[in-house]
């Protein structure tokens, strides 16, 4: 298994661009299967998780090729409704193609994703907005079932809790429904309004996406497109905190600094030092960050998926801070971690409270998931001496070239492949 291993201390300074959004790309993918014609998308970051999806669309029937810096996905049709069990229990988005499946086909089958390391991460509501399209669903030997005789029919449709992929799932099964969706609390992260403007451009009638009212008016068919996603405003946040804890200082391109509306003004009230221009953000950290209060709230709130490096940075300022993580029930899993590398931190219920101390060091740490990943790296570069990152096929799912475009930002940071791995308990 791969580590990573950092040498803490070093300043970082230099510019970096930004990747197409994981979390816009994996719904745009599943939403390829919603027409026969050819997809074209550029951008698309060689992630592991983009590998997966690709792989399930594949075993689906979608033929998938390479144009330069254009992915072509075509689907002349679905060869089977059942994503791959295997597949769905590796990557929980891979439930993002039960909505294509069942608005294309009728039906779709897939195995329960399953809990993972932040949580129990149900999917009742995506199953309550099938159910109200007209699908039955039923759930036998670990896979759940939605399927219907016709067309789907366009439905009104509350969601207990404005979730991301659920809001995802049923847009993208209401978009060739008979009649019209309305779909009250829907999620408004920017990725969701991405995955609107993907499905218009294939002739889709998606309005209100970016709020907490979207109407579809469902279409007969759809045709293909050639569509650019958004920039990873979660990837950016990460460089940008990884810049300043060093005290140094980053010049991102491709940023869409709207959507890193709240993360900004967390790094300021920290004394980061950030402009925005344009599609640029940049950011200088102080020689020491301060303490600020951090809650995580869906869309336009703090990103709970910048939870994690954020905490590292706050490890070391002055004062204490209090993170509190409302949108997972389990996502501290970086703190034990933090800890090793003498970070001060307790947990009181969905709070984390963070007593800034004047420096980390290194330590052996383990990844329980990506952003924890993240977390660990950042926190890894500005602590003293040698820190050894274990669990890097998490980090892997969700950055691309990490190590390689930190160091060509002045980090002390290399990957070492093959150390036989001690059997941590996960
Ligand atoms: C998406 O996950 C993202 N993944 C996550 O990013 C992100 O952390 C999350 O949204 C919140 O922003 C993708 O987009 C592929 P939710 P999702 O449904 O859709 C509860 C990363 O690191 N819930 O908005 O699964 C759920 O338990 C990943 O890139 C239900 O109760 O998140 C959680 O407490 C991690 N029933 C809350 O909603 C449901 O049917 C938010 O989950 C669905 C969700």
């Amino acid at each position: 298994m791969d580590r990573i291993v950092i040498r803490g201390g070093y300043r970082l300074g230099g510019s970096v661009r930004v990747s197409a959004a994981k979390n816009a790309v994996l719904p745009i993918l599943a939403a390829t299967l919603l027409t026969a014609d050819e997809c074209r998308i550029r951008d698309i970051p060689e992630i592991q998780d983009v590998l997966t999806m690709n792989r399930l669309i594949e075993l689906l029937g979608t033929e998938i090729r390479r144009d330069e810096d254009e992915w072509i996905f075509r689907t002349p049709e679905v060869r089977t409704s059942e994503a791959s069990y295997d597949l769905v229990r590796m990557m929980r988005a891979s439930i993002l193609v039960m909505g294509p499946l069942l608005a294309r086909t009728g039906q779709a089958v897939a195995g329960l994703p399953g809990g993972c390391a932040i949580g129990v991460r149900p999917i009742d509501l995506h199953l309550k907005g099938f159910a109200a399209l007209g699908a039955e669903i039923s759930l036998a030997h670990g896979r759940v079932q939605a399927s219907v005789r016709g067309r789907l029919r366009g439905a009104h449709i509350y969601l207990d809790y404005p979730s991301v992929t659920a809001t995802e799932n049923i847009l993208m099964a209401a978009v060739l429904a008979d009649g019209t969706t309305t779909i009250e609390n829907a999620a408004e992260e920017p990725e969701v309004v991405d995955l609107a403007n993907f499905l218009n451009s294939m002739g889709a009638r998606v309005s209100g996406a970016g709020t907490r009212l979207v109407r579809v008016e469902g279409v007969r068919e759809l045709h293909g497109t050639a569509y650019t996603p958004i920039p990873d405003r979660i990837e950016a946040g990460t460089f940008l905190v990884a810049a300043a804890v060093t005290g140094g200082w980053v010049a991102l391109e491709n940023v869409v600094p709207d959507h890193l509306a709240a993360v900004i003004a967390k790094l300021r009230e920290a004394g980061v030092a950030v402009e925005t221009e344009g599609d640029r953000v940049l950011a200088e950290g102080p020689a020491r960050p301060l303490a600020t209060n951090v809650k995580t709230l869906p869309y336009p709130g703090f990103p709970t998926d910048m939870q994690a490096p954020f905490m590292s940075l706050l490890t070391i300022a002055q004062g204490t801070s209090v993170i509190t993580e409302t949108v997972f029930e389990n996502r501290f899993r970086h703190v034990e971690e933090l800890k090793r590398m003498g970070a001060r931190i307790d947990i009181e219920g969905p709070s984390a409270i963070v007593h800034g101390v004047e420096r980390l060091t290194g330590a052996p740490v383990t990844a329980s998931d990506l952003r924890a990943g993240a977390a660990l790296v950042v926190a890894g570069l500005v602590a003293e001496g040698e820190t050894e990152i274990a669990g890097v096929h998490h980090i892997d799912r969700g950055y691309k070239d990490l190590v390689e475009r930190l160091r060509t930002l002045g980090a002390n940071i290399e990957r070492v492949s093959g150390v036989p791995s001690l059997q941590y308990e996960e």
